[in-house]
């Protein structure tokens, strides 16, 4: 397919990933701010007779509503159940259609990044694709041993387990990529929870109803463990499918360090607020975030890394041959680099004029952050690196 219809296919695909995200994401905070926020009903009242555990009454919209929550189940079922999973499978059918359409159909540049590892971009693709599966199945098994009846140890040794994965990608991948293949595997897991656990689980509660038999407790418990893992998980995957905007934090030497943290400070704030639902201020997790996050902030602070002496002259003509040479292929109105068709991020680099004219971001983009080549896919040197820090110290001149 033209390159062109694929890049809007994904325009298509990414606006439902969003509108789904954020249908299922809002259903994940209302529930748990549902189920933390309940009250037990009076003993001896109407409500506790009937086996209602919690409620609570909350204005919105213009109405009042009065949501209770029955503990296991009430006697009887009415017809009609609402169900929540089509929000999470489609959000996880358009993420894993944009990771293909963003990163694989061009893993060799979007994901193979040469001065991370030489790998080809089929072992890119199947690497980004066995991650995603080896991920769930680990996790899976995690909850459904010993280790699962230990809600908190749980919870450490599956973001130690992720943190090790997402370290691991960093060894493979570009940052970008790694980062991205991270959080598509998190919200693999979030989806597999429901598709696998929570809801077969609701279905075999809901038939056992049906058929005048007790629902197995166990059910509803696993299920509640699964909802509440996808609550934790929610602001680290939001972070990473945004971070692709950051390029100070996937660049960083150390860039699996910097998501884990910014990972957990997600985690402390979620946690914060789960407990704030129950009345309770436990304003340490969001100071120890907010520490994570001033870490964060100073250790991507842009750093220049140590560039070669420039042996000769620096002109200006020197720098254009060095563009021309290792940008232009994708920063000209008519791209020659394989896949690409638009110059890339809009950003034109083929004459003199619009080399001076986005001077300060080229050298962000070269020398500060070293993301441009991308994946050095023209395998630029740093001794060029070193003569477009020159020139632009040297007031960026066109002669
Ligand atoms: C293999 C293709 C490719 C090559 C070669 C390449 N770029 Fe890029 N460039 C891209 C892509 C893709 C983006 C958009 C990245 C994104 O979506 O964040 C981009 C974005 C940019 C941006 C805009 C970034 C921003 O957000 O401000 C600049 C500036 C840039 N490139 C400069 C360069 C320079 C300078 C070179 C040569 C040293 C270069 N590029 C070589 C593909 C390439």
């Amino acid at each position: 397919m033209d390159s062109y219809w694929l890049d809007f296919l994904g325009l298509l695909v990414r606006w439902l990933h969003l509108i789904a995200g954020i249908a299922w994401i809002g259903s994940s905070f209302y529930f748990i701010w549902l189920d933390r926020s309940l009250e037990p009903p009076a003993p001896g009242s109407e409500n506790a007779k009937k086996g209602v555990g919690g409620e609570l009454w909350a204005v919105h919209g213009g109405g009042f509503y009065n949501p209770q929550k029955y503990l296991v189940a009430p006697a009887a079922l009415p017809e009609k159940l609402h169900w929540f999973m089509w929000e999470a499978y489609t959000t996880w059918l358009t993420g894993t259609g944009l990771l293909i359409l963003v990163y694989w159909l061009k893993a060799g540049t979007m994901m193979v990044d040469q001065n991370v590892a030489v790998i080809s971009a089929g072992q890119a693709v199947g690497l980004g694709a066995g991650c995603l599966v080896v991920a769930w199945a680990v996790y899976d098994r995690l909850c459904k041993s010993p280790l699962g009846k230990n809600d908190a140890l749980l919870g450490v040794v599956v973001f130690t387990l992720l943190t090790a994965l997402s370290w691991a990608l960093t060894r493979f991948l570009g940052g970008r990529a790694a980062f991205i293949e991270t959080g598509a595997c998190i919200g693999t897991i979030m989806a597999a929870n429901v598709f696998f656990v929570i809801i077969p689980g609701q279905r075999r509660m809901v038939d056992a109803m049906r058929a005048g038999q007790a629902p197995n407790p166990l059910d509803g418990k696993r299920g509640k463990q699964r909802s509440v893992h996808n609550n934790y998980f929610t602001l680290p995957v939001l972070f990473i499918m945004i971070s692709h905007h950051y390029a100070a934090t996937y660049s960083h030497a150390a860039n699996w360090a910097v998501l884990a943290l910014l990972c957990a400070a997600g985690v402390l704030i979620r946690h914060f607020f789960n407990l704030r639902h129950k009345g309770i201020y436990a304003w340490h997790y969001p100071a120890a975030a907010a520490v994570m996050l001033g870490i964060v902030g100073w250790w991507t602070m842009p750093r220049l890394a140590p560039l070669p002496p420039v042996q000769g002259e620096v002109n200006f003509a020197r720098v254009r041959s060095i563009i021309g040479q290792r940008c232009v292929m994708c920063h000209s109105p008519a791209p020659t680099f394989p896949g690409i068709t638009v110059p890339q991020a809009g950003v034109l680099l083929h004459t003199p004029a619009d080399i001076l004219q986005n001077s300060q971001r080229l050298y962000q983009q070269v020398v500060v952050t070293r993301i441009m080549p991308l994946g050095n896919a023209t395998q630029i040197t740093d001794e060029e690196r070193a003569v477009i820090a020159a020139w632009m110290k040297a007031g960026a001149k066109p002669e």
